[in-house]
């Protein structure tokens, strides 16, 4: 499957003006690299895929959005969910991609990348070890930076349609290949009434905004965080910039009731935009 954004796209464009006839680009989202043949057709990959200039410029104007080249015709990555009434794409950065739901993006690409914004968050929780959980899968990135060095992660995905778009993505595979890496479809929310006490060693908690999923910042769910967490675990609680004034109120509120719900030590990682807590 070719993935390609205006990443990939402009300086091949650029390279064509020039009259060069072959350049080095990515079919990856920039993952890896491979060479283009730059012809008056359009663009040809090693696997004979052609990218029409038209279909190129296309995907170069299009700032938010990356494109599966299948058959010669490009597709948007996108869809809407019919549970959730939200609508999903796919956007690029020039470090992996983010998805937007209904517009927001679910990573930090502000002054970072979603890449770094995943090793910040997982490094509150070194070393990774045993079982842990991931409460909401997103794109996987946290899923998969855990995954190598635990035992085996849990996550869990609300949307099927968020899983959807994550299949598509190149940066993603390793969720849906790697068998340590175990994915639920479900409310984290009822799921983690399942796990027995003490399951888990650490657990990633990267919910959606307050606004979007209160539940996951409700006591209640908190305390059943605590319960399925090893004591001397931790647990990393993603918030959002915690000197913003929305970030300011939700963590003062979550601070509480994690305290509430057993979590004696609570610090904020400011560089993590949120919140580890010690049982
Ligand atoms: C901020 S993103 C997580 C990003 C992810 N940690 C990553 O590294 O790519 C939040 C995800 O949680 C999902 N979600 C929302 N409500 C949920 C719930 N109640 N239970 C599980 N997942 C939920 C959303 O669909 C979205 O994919």
């Amino acid at each position: 499957m070719i993935v390609l954004s205006h990443f990939q796209i402009q300086p091949l464009l650029k390279a064509h003006q020039q009259e060069l006839t072959t350049a080095i680009t990515s079919t990856d989202l920039n993952l890896t690299t491979t060479a283009g043949q730059l012809t008056s057709e359009g663009i040809i990959y090693p696997n004979d895929e052609c990218l029409s200039w038209d279909d190129a410029h296309e995907i170069a104007d299009a700032e938010n959005n990356c494109f599966i080249l299948e058959d010669r015709s490009i597709t948007k990555i996108q869809g809407f969910s019919e549970f959730t009434h939200r609508h999903y794409t796919l956007m690029p950065t020039a470090s992996a991609p983010t998805m937007l739901i209904s517009g927001i993006p679910m990573h930090r690409i502000k002054d970072t990348n979603p890449f770094e914004d995943t090793l910040s968050k997982v490094k509150t929780l070194a070393p990774v070890a045993g079982r842990v959980l991931d409460t909401a899968t997103g794109l996987g990135y946290t899923a998969i930076e855990m995954s190598k060095t635990a035992e085996e992660v849990t996550t869990i995905e609300l949307d099927p349609a968020a899983q959807d778009i994550a299949r598509l993505n190149p940066w993603s595979r390793t969720l849906f290949e790697n068998p340590k890496i175990k994915q639920l479809i479900g409310d984290s929310f009822d799921q983690i009434e399942a796990f027995e006490d003490h399951a888990f060693s650490r657990i990633l908690h990267d919910p959606p905004t307050f606004a979007l999923a209160g539940d996951l910042y409700s006591l209640e769910f908190y305390r059943q965080l605590f319960r399925v967490l090893k004591s001397k675990g931790r647990l990393f609680h993603y918030i959002g910039d915690l000197n913003s004034p929305s970030g300011t109120r939700v963590s003062k509120g979550a601070f509480k009731r994690l305290q509430e719900a057993g979590f004696k030590r609570v610090e904020r990682r400011h560089e993590a935009f949120g919140l580890l807590a010690y049982k």
